[in-house]
């Protein structure tokens, strides 16, 4: 049986993740500290252990080591930027030496955000970034960037097997809506069937592109699995863009909410247009997005519907 530890596997991505791993009769061990993620998701199908991944010490032997825990939310990790850096940095490096002690696989879900702000759209991965080494947000954006560098000192050095993911926007059920830990496509829905105003920051003329969560476990899978992964970094995303205000005018329609769109203070260093370039992904995975914005939308729409009643 071959066996996995999944940092962070109690978050949404995670969640996605370990149940895939599950299913091809993976041994899976979760390292989460439920500092972004509230109930464990998991029964006797998983090792759980509750636990700061930078605290986390293993002597077992893993076959994959997927590192994913990190606060992702601008206004959670704005508010919490040392324990952000730790988990993209020893956090990291701890993880490395588990997954070289094993020599197991080692997949990063990175981050879009290591482009900052970018000059190129849509931004293929040989874009190097445009990102205040200090600002904001840099505790999410260094560390991202920090971590695929020592991933790659691994790689280089130690000959470990490093696949680095850049996740762009990937939404769907499961997703986190409340408080700081919303990101925009949960906080619109939420809003929206809650009939409160959907609050958009400034004008709501930046864009992004967003990706349905099954599209991302596919290309991820695809990925951990490729003959041809080893070393690769690669976008993970959809090349078409929308703007912030068309995704919420979009989401009340979905939703046939009469909620008014309130225009809130512009945030510093947000990046104004997001969108991947993933001619690498398609060639490497023969994969792309299948799912639109109004059906994943929609069917997010609808669990967060089921959930509340
Ligand atoms: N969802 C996206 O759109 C997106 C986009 C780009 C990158 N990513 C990256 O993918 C990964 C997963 O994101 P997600 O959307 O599932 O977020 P999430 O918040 O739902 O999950 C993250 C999980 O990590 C855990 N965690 C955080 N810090 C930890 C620490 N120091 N030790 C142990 N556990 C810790 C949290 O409790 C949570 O369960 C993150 O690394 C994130 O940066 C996500």
């Amino acid at each position: 049986m071959q066996s996995a530890l999944v940092s962070g596997g109690n978050g949404f991505l995670g969640y996605y993740l370990v149940t895939k791993l599950v299913k091809e009769k993976y041994d899976v061990t979760v390292v989460d500290d439920l500092s972004t993620s509230k109930d464990i998701s998991y029964g006797d199908e998983v090792t759980f252990v509750r636990k700061r991944i930078e605290d986390f010490v293993s002597k077992v032997h893993f076959d994959l080591v997927a590192h994913l825990a990190s606060r992702p939310s601008p206004e959670d990790y704005s508010m919490n930027p040392v324990a952000t850096l730790m988990s993209n940095s020893t956090g990291t490096i701890r993880m490395l030496d588990i997954a070289r002690e094993s020599g197991a696989l080692f997949f990063y879900t990175s981050s879009s955000e290591v482009y900052g702000n970018a000059q190129v759209i849509p931004t293929p991965e040989s874009y190097n970034g445009y990102v205040s080494p200090n600002g904001i947000r840099s505790c999410y954006d260094e560390g991202k960037r920090f971590s695929e560098a020592i991933a790659m000192a691994y790689h280089r050095q130690y000959g470990l097997d490093v696949r680095i993911e850049r996740p762009f926007n990937v939404y769907g059920p499961r997703i986190r809506e409340d408080g700081l830990y919303g990101r925009v496509i949960p906080r619109f829905i939420s809003q929206a069937l809650k009939e409160e105003n959907i609050t958009v920051h400034g004008k709501g003329d930046q864009t992004r592109s967003f990706l349905y969560v099954d599209d991302w476990l596919e290309a991820s899978w695809r990925f951990i699995v490729s003959p041809d992964g080893s070393g690769e970094v690669l976008n993970v995303g959809s090349e078409k863009e929308f703007t912030v205000l068309e995704l919420a005018q979009k989401i009340k329609a979905l939703t046939g909410s009469s909620s008014g769109i309130e225009h809130t203070e512009k945030r510093i260093d947000d990046p104004e247009r997001r969108s991947a370039d993933i001619g690498k992904a398609k060639k490497l995975l023969n994969w792309e997005p299948r799912t639109s914005l109004e059906d994943g939308v929609e069917k997010t729409i609808n669990w967060f519907r089921l959930r509340s009643k």
